[in-house]
Parts: structure tokens; C-alpha cells; sequence
């Protein structure tokens, strides 16, 4: 990875140094550096500065996931997959806080074939690109800048890894709503861990309230116990997660 450091560089220059060391090792990755790179960002205040962390992690960020045993992804996948009716090949997705892809790169695997990406990262945005699939990739930080998409554009939205406290805020529920074809799906996903746990229950009574106004149906609701691992020093094992498919109802 060492003829990459520059363009990581490139990137961060404004940004404090705070997670620069933790990020760039010389050897083989570990388990322990990618704790140190996590935790390292829960330091950080708010959207910008969570973005400007993912601006570092960029280059390295498929690498350590792998080591999490993240399968975040992948389970989203499998709920869009096995719900998902109609023709998959032709079907319009949204994928919201992309980062480097790994969601597409899955759905692309199941058939899907049309993606659109939001991050707020560019870094994260630039090794996006290089996967090829993406026919649009736009900046955006969700919560401080509205979503950049056309209303009732998409048959899925779909907003995996991001959804947790300190990066984007359940407000922007609202927006993938907007993005989102009468009848076409959105799927998300959060952790249960303690330190999300005030978050994921803002998250579901949104989603509650939407169904209830008949602006949403649930379709089905996955808490999966094996998410990924743990990173914080007072967790063990495994972290719990959840995956929520809904649809936007028809008519509302
Ligand atoms: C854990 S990564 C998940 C990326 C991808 N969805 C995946 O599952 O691999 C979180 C992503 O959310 C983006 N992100 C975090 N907060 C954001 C915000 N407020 N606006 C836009 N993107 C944000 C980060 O830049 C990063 O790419």
C-alpha cells in the first residue's frame, strides 16, 4: 500500500493528524489496528470531522473491514435479494453513503445492475469509482447538505454502515423516503451495541411513525447477534446489528 500514501495525503491536509498514525502502519494489519482506527474516530464531534476520518481510511478501509469480519453488506444483500420482486437487472438502486462500494459490489453479484452513490467522503468516493459500477457518484454530507437525487427516482435506497451515532443522523430518513419510488424498497441497517443503542431506538420509532402515517410498510425487520467484532475495550466477540427493509407505500 505504500505508493498510496500520497494520494491519502493528498486528501487530508486540512485535517488535524489525529487518526494519521493509527492509520498508517508499515506492517502486516491486525485486528488491534483496526480497533486503534475506530476508536480513534469516536474522538471526532461531528459529520465533518467523521468524514474527514473516512478521507484517511479510504485507501485502507476494504482491508481492516475484512479483519472486523464486517458483514454488514452482505447481510443487506441477502434481505434485498430474497424480497425484492420484479425485474432485479432493471432495477434502479441508490446506494447512500457508499463508501467504497463493497454494498453494490454485493448487489451486483444478485443480479442488480444500476447504481447511483452518495458519500460524503471524497476519498472514500475516489476507490468507489474504481470499481466501475456506479453510473453517478455524488458528494454529499448527509444531515448538513440535502440529498442530491431526483424525487421517486429510485426502486431501492439502500444506506448500509452509516446509519449510528456521531454519522448520519435519522433525519435524513426523510430523504431516502423522497428518493424512493411509490412501492420501491429501502433498506437499512445499524448496530446494537450499547454506544449506538439510544440511536437505533430514535431510528426505529422514526420508522414506526412513518408506517403508522402510511407512508411506509415494514417488510422485515433481521437483529442479527454476530454484526462484527467488537472494537471498543469493554466489548467482546461479537457486536449485535440489525437490517430493516420497508417499502414506501403506494399512495401517500
Ligand atoms: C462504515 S462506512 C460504510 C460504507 C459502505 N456503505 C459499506 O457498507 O462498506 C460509512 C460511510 O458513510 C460515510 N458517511 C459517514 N457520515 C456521513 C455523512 N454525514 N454524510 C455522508 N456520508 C457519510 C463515510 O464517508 C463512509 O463512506
Amino acid at each position: 500500500m505504500r505508493d498510496r500514501k500520497p494520494v491519502i495525503f493528498f486528501f487530508c491536509w486540512y485535517c488535524t493528524d489525529s487518526h494519521r498514525q493509527v492509520i498508517m502502519g508499515e506492517h502486516k494489519r491486525t485486528l488491534t489496528d483496526v480497533k486503534n482506527v475506530i476508536l480513534s474516530a469516536h474522538e471526532d464531534s461531528g459529520p465533518r470531522d467523521k468524514v474527514c476520518f473516512y478521507n484517511k481510511w479510504a485507501e485502507q478501509y476494504e482491508e481492516d473491514v475484512a479483519l472486523l469480519d464486517y458483514r454488514a453488506p452482505s447481510l443487506a444483500t441477502e434481505c434485498i435479494a430474497s424480497h425484492v420482486q420484479g425485474d432485479k437487472g432493471s432495477a434502479k438502486v441508490l446506494d447512500v453513503a457508499c463508501g467504497t462500494g463493497l454494498v453494490s459490489v454485493k448487489l451486483r453479484e444478485k443480479g442488480f445492475q444500476h447504481f447511483s452513490g452518495v458519500d460524503g467522503s471524497e476519498a472514500m468516493l475516489e476507490v468507489c469509482r474504481r470499481t466501475g459500477l456506479y453510473q453517478d457518484l455524488w458528494p454529499c454530507v448527509l444531515g448538513l447538505e440535502p440529498l442530491p437525487v431526483q424525487a421517486e427516482a429510485y426502486d431501492i435506497v439502500v444506506i448500509v454502515g452509516a446509519l449510528s451515532v456521531g454519522q448520519v443522523p435519522v433525519s435524513v430518513i426523510e430523504e431516502l423516503w423522497v428518493a424512493t419510488k411509490p412501492g420501491g424498497y429501502i433498506c437499512l441497517t445499524t448496530r446494537a451495541n450499547p454506544d449506538n443503542l439510544e440511536y437505533k431506538a430514535e431510528l426505529e420509532l422514526t420508522l414506526d411513525e412513518m408506517t403508522r402515517d402510511g407512508r411506509l410498510v415494514r417488510v422485515s425487520v433481521t437483529e442479527v447477534e454476530e454484526w462484527e467484532r467488537a472494537v471498543q475495550e469493554h466489548e467482546t466477540g461479537y457486536i449485535p446489528g440489525a437490517v430493516y427493509l420497508y417499502r414506501k407505500a403506494l399512495h401517500s
